[in-house]
């Protein structure tokens, strides 16, 4: 029989935990190997629980079994998960976890020690929850070169957005609901500031180009000062407002990364991608595009990725089938957002299809949509995106927001 230990009984420890045990028979079934929880490591007591004799406190008790095989980390943060997953890899114990964070920070360096360790680091948790898309770009798409991927990468947000467009909330309220049922925390700012979909395209950036992608290499906006006319007039546009993280390759090579709200036309898949829901377009030679879709957040849908993980290490025995991708000793494959090309919308205080034409003709862009108090504008770089607002400026017209399109 082998073992395994699940650091952190939070929300998604207690359901790998609950999920293992539900369908254990199956998961054993389907490795060819006894398995049970031996240990869940927490800080702690968990009086009442059916397992609250697994608990313990102490990492070196997993560390010095040789029992454990294999470990869930569910505990989040970089400090101390980085030190007791490194110093698991170490003891040649394969690792799953859900921890974004983490991975966004240290893959790169968890990666090798693994893989010096003859064992496993793997993360499907980590992006878009029980949607499986780690490992896909990692085997069933590996036969192509993949250029982009674009997507809703954070629930909590895609839930404040819906409200909005839907239910015509303000921002507050919508967050207040989100707070209310679970989905955003007290402290809401990882979400709706972009720090939570920033790490999941660092992992998606370092996984498809092969190169760690940090956090500090994403340009991040998130959601705060998304307004209800902002949501109304891309309605009006034929658009929902979503907060969406990408990485694509540029032609000269280098990688651009951003977190951002987007206006996507509503003939996007995307744009219909609601609640607490994730989707995840990729781009590749060979499969032209697909979209990825499920559950990005909740107890047992992170779950049931962290455990798929667990099954595929146990499969796996001692050799290493993890993706790798390299330390990024510079940045010089990184662009900046000098680089970023879109469409824009504009939200203004004075409509006038003339008004925006003749402001359009001065920065040499097209106006391709207009609505009442606003416009959206032909591709163009961040540069002509000034001089278009500096142009409709100086024609009396005051803008109050700009919002980039997502081109497909
Ligand atoms: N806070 C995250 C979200 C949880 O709302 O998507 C899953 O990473």
């Amino acid at each position: 029989m082998k073992k395994i230990a699940v650091l952190g009984y939070g929300v998604v420890g207690s359901g790998v935990v609950e999920l293992f045990y539900k369908n254990k028979e199956k998961i054993e079934k389907n490795t060819g190997t006894e398995l049970d929880v031996k240990y869940i490591l927490d800080l702690r007591e968990f009086p009442g629980d059916p397992y609250a004799d697994k608990v313990v406190h102490d990492i070196s008790v997993i560390l010095n079994d040789p029992e454990v095989c294999y470990v869930a980390e569910c505990m989040g943060g970089v400090n101390p998960a980085f030190q007791f997953v490194s110093s698991c890899l170490e003891a040649g114990k394969s690792v799953s976890t859900s921890n974004k964070q983490l991975v966004a920070e240290k893959g790169d360096v968890l990666l090798q020690i693994a893989k010096k360790n003859d064992c496993n680091f793997f993360f499907e948790a980590s992006v878009g929850g029980a949607i499986p898309i780690i490992r896909p770009l990692h085997t069933c798409l590996a036969g192509n070169d993949i250029s982009a991927a674009a997507g809703i990468l954070n629930g909590t947000t895609n839930f404040i957005l819906e409200k909005m467009f839907c239910d015509k909330m303000g921002f507050e309220e919508a967050l207040k609901l989100a707070q209310e049922l679970g989905y955003a925390e007290k402290d809401p700012s990882a979400d709706v500031d972009g720090a939570d979909a920033c790490r999941k395209v660092c992992i998606l950036a370092s996984l498809i180009f092969g190169k760690h992608v940090y956090p500090e290499s994403v340009y991040t906006k998130g959601i705060r000062d998304i307004t209800l006319e902002d949501v109304e007039l891309a309605e009006s546009m034929g658009c929902a407002v979503k907060l969406i993280g990408s990485t694509k390759r540029l032609e000269d090579g280098r990688i651009l990364s951003a977190v951002m709200p987007m206006a996507v036309p509503e003939d996007s898949l995307i744009s219909h991608v609601d609640g607490v829901f994730n989707a995840v377009m990729v781009w590749g030679d060979g499969f032209d595009k697909t979209m990825f879709y499920g559950r990005g957040a909740g107890k047992l849908p992170t779950a049931s990725a962290v455990l798929g993980d667990i099954i595929d290490c146990v499969k796996a025995e001692h050799t290493v089938t993890s993706h790798e991708w390299i330390l990024s000793d510079n940045t010089d494959f990184i662009a900046g957002m000098e680089s970023f090309c879109a469409p824009r919308m504009y939200r203004t205080a004075v409509s006038g299809a003339d008004v925006y034409a003749d402001a359009a003709k001065s920065a040499g862009i097209e106006v391709e949509k207009t609505a009442e108090g606003g416009c959206i504008v032909s591709c163009c770089n961040n540069k002509v995106s000034d001089s278009f607002v500096k142009a409709l400026e100086a024609l009396g017209v005051k803008v109050f927001a700009e919002i980039p399109v997502l081109a497909d």
